[in-house]
């Protein structure tokens, strides 16, 4: 056997986020998301499910702290529910909100965990929604007044924060497609939200300059690798497309503060409204870009394919399969992604922000999970970064999605993600085979091949 070994400092982790672990979803003074009453409406979940309860983590938090420490995670990336800390998206804080999350820190700091924070993953409060969401374009200033509250309090102690959480699912998957909340099939605003995430994305990383505050600001984008199906010139056309919508639609206002020009005149008069100054905002210098890998599509032309005629094919990588979520396995297609960000984009500071699988977990009689599936998933990604790192990608760290099974959006609870089970019925915790495999790979700073 021979140990890969990663380079030293190199960040292992696990994460969560808000409305999929903590439930509490109405209590101590929490104001309504755009998640609470999107799972609560009929038919937006399968079997109806939301995440009232979900793992429960708002009060088994310093248990959770404990048993990340017994397994020996060095950080724990875990996202800020705006609603809990300014229930009406603005104005009044509720501050049993903000010390739910300051005990949370603190809790890890004592556990020598480093908390990696990210303010927006998802669930904006409702009465935001309710006057247009990310649409409106004072969302720029509520997410920053919001951000700067959390800076405040927390600025001294978190060294790692991000603005957004996938700004590409929110705008489409939120706003496009309609198949998130809050639910809305408009693709004009779908790309105003985008934009209007980018700007308040680098306002907000003014903020933090302004305030001096200690630690790093970047933000998480999702990441395909895209293959073109290559029957013909529009497969290839289409690949870039796709690539154009996916990932250069922010990395390229983010990095030369420029969106891709074929794409906006592609998509027309749905094109967002851009004001002066605008692009300088966005493209504040940050400190880390938090890079989300899963899968790999293939890509090919569709004249049924909406407004980008695209359409998608999951495809795998030799040998591997797809997981639960029916996303192809192709352990190289991250290579790829961190490769293009590296060569198109100066090579910024990364780190992967999320990678991880659901699979069909089979529980024991005591709920131990032997994951060797998801053992293998991990240590093919994590060689696959080995590869990226040894060809000069500048990656300081990697975080496993997820620490535990959670609500999977829409599709409720089925998918498990975790590296712990989550025994939905009881509320208990045990850790799967991956977690203790995982504690090899943090102790040793390495993959064994
Ligand atoms: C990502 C989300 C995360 C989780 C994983 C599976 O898109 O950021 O919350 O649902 O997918």
């Amino acid at each position: 056997m021979s140990l890969k070994k990663f380079p030293q400092n190199f960040l292992w982790g696990a994460a969560t986020s808000a409305y999929q672990i903590e439930g509490g979803w109405n209590e101590d003074g929490k104001g309504e998301s755009i998640w609470d009453s999107y799972t609560h409406r009929q038919h937006t979940i399968l079997n109806d499910e939301n995440g009232d309860v979900a793992c429960d983590h708002y009060h088994q938090m310093e248990s959770d702290v404990k048993l990340m420490k017994e397994l020996g995670l060095p950080s724990y990336r875990f996202s800020i529910s705006w609603s809990r800390i300014l229930p009406t998206g603005k104005g009044e804080i509720n501050h049993k909100g903000l010390d739910f999350y300051e005990r949370l820190v603190d809790e890890l700091l004592r556990a020598n965990i480093v908390p990696n924070v990210t303010l927006n993953h998802w669930d904006l409060p409702q009465k935001i929604q309710d006057l247009g969401g990310w649409v409106n374009r004072d969302s720029i200033n509520w997410f920053a007044e919001y951000a700067q509250v959390m800076f405040e309090k927390l600025g001294d102690r978190v060294p790692i924060w991000s603005t957004h959480n996938e700004p590409w699912v929110i705008a489409f998957q939120g706003y496009a497609f309609g198949i998130f909340a809050p639910g809305i099939a408009d693709y004009s605003q779908a790309y105003q939200t985008a934009h209007h995430l980018l700007v308040s994305h680098g306002k907000t990383v003014q903020i933090f300059r302004q305030g001096n505050y200690p630690g790093e600001i970047g933000i998480v984008l999702n990441f395909s690798a895209y293959q073109s199906l290559g029957r013909n010139k529009a497969d290839d056309a289409a690949s870039q497309r796709a690539y154009d919508n996916g990932s250069a639609l922010f990395l390229q206002p983010l990095f030369k503060g420029k969106y891709p020009q074929k794409l906006l005149d592609w998509i027309g008069c749905h094109a967002p409204i851009i004001k002066d100054n605008d692009m300088e905002i966005i493209a504040q210098p940050i400190d880390f870009l938090g890079v989300n890998y899963y899968a790999t599509q293939a890509i090919g032309f569709t004249q049924h394919g909406g407004l980008l005629k695209i359409g998608a094919k999951q495809i795998s990588a030799p040998g591997w399969g797809t997981t639960e979520m029916g996303w192809g396995i192709n352990p190289a297609g991250l290579t790829a992604v961190l490769l293009d960000i590296k060569d198109n984009y100066g090579n910024p500071k990364m780190y992967i922000t999320e990678n991880g699988c659901a699979l069909a977990d089979k529980p024991d009689q005591n709920g131990f999970v032997d994951d060797r599936g998801r053992i293998n998933f991990l240590r093919e990604h994590f060689l696959a970064a080995y590869k990226a790192i040894e060809a000069g990608v500048n990656l300081h760290g990697y975080y496993v999605w997820s620490l535990m099974d959670n609500f999977e959006w829409a599709s409720g609870y089925q998918p498990r993600f975790g590296l712990i089970r989550v025994d939905f019925s009881t509320g208990k915790r045990i850790p799967k085979q991956s977690a203790y495999w995982y504690q090899d790979v943090i102790n040793s700073n390495g993959v064994n091949l």
